[in-house]
């Protein structure tokens, strides 16, 4: 019998503090209307000093695990994707590891900026496929406030803290929910567009955010709207049968513009970024989870889960929930 991996679990965290684009605007040279008007953001959360991004990702992975009803020793694999780690190594997952109790498994992390999920999703899908594994945590967490540099208003009022988490299984009992279709894609040749000033081989910091905006989101909106279109393709679908598009949460224009490329009515775009900023990895599982909150969320819709972020990488995940 075919496996399916279905995601029964979902969490969430973002820090206490908050940080208003007013509060911004006392630091660089900008306005909340200008933020809002160009990005959506209206404030995001900012880790606590001393909180570091497994604690962030430990506190979605509980929240996960506790919709899931089951318990740390339930998984086999902790996937953390994060441009944030706490530290050059180890890796963050292992923190979380031992920060859930877990003295079982596997835990390892990944990087690819902020399609880091939709990665995360692809891997689990294709381990769970395999059967090497029957329950896996994917965490997209962030501490971005910890790499912006504070001085560049063109990169400062994007960013923000917070993280996501989802308990994979895979179902092999008749189901028609799960991962449908998922595929990644990267193109090192844009690596410039977006990345830090530095790094641990290069100059033993980690660098600040650096990022050409405007070509950011052009690709964006093509490779993003292009990605969920493949996915409705390969599985016979088309655009009027998604529920849903979570995208990748980093402005709300790129949303807006790739649910108009993609002929998706504005309310089926799932939009979060208003609450939190663009936390990367941590995005797309903060959107779910905000629309969850809300009611929105049913058993059986069909979802696409399309992102973009450094590289560029850029991929998408189709599931039926
Ligand atoms: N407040 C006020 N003015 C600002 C500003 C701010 N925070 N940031 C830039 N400006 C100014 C610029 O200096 C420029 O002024 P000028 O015309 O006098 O030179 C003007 O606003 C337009 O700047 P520009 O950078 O062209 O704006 P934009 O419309 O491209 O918006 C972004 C900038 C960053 C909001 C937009 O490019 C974007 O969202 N890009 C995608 C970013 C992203 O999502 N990255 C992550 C993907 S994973």
């Amino acid at each position: 019998m075919s496996i399916r991996s279905v995601i029964v679990g979902l969490g969430s965290y973002l820090p206490e503090k908050i940080l208003t684009n007013t509060e911004l605007a006392e630091r660089v040279d900008t306005n909340d209307a200008w933020i809002v008007e160009r990005t959506g953001i209206k404030q995001r959360h900012i880790a606590a000093e001393g909180q570091v991004t497994s604690d962030l990702a430990t506190e979605a992975a509980k929240a996960a695990l506790k919709d899931a009803g089951l318990t740390p020793n339930d998984i086999d694999i902790v996937l953390v994707a994060t441009s944030t780690a706490d530290d050059t190594m180890p890796a963050t997952a292992v923190h979380v590891q031992h920060k859930l109790g877990m003295t079982r498994g596997a835990a390892f992390d990944f990087q690819a900026a902020c399609s880091g999920f939709v990665y995360g999703l692809h891997m689990a899908d294709a381990f769970l496929r395999a059967g090497s594994a029957k329950r896996i945590l994917v965490v997209g967490a962030e501490t971005f406030s910890r790499v912006v540099d504070w001085n560049d208003r063109g990169t400062c009022i994007l960013f923000g803290d917070g993280a996501g988490a989802v308990v994979v299984e895979a179902s092999e009992g008749e189901t028609t929910r799960g991962i449908l279709h998922s595929e990644i894609f990267s193109d090192g040749q844009y690596a410039a567009l977006l990345g830090t000033t530095g790094g641990t081989s290069r100059t033993q910091t980690t660098g600040v955010v650096t990022m050409q905006g405007k070509e950011v989101f052009r690709h964006a909106v093509s490779k993003m709207a292009d990605v969920v279109e493949r996915s409705l393709k390969a599985t016979g679908h088309t655009v009027a049968d998604l529920d849903f598009v979570a995208a990748h949460q980093a402005n709300a224009r790129i949303l807006s513009s790739v649910a108009e490329k993609l002929g998706l009515p504005a309310e089926k775009a799932l939009v979060s970024v208003d609450m939190h900023g663009n936390t990367s990895a941590a995005s797309i599982p903060l959107a779910l989870a905000a629309a969850k909150a809300q009611g929105r969320l049913k058993e059986g819709q069909l979802l696409a889960l399309p992102a973009l972020g450094a590289g560029l990488t850029w991929g998408n995940c189709l599931l039926r929930w």
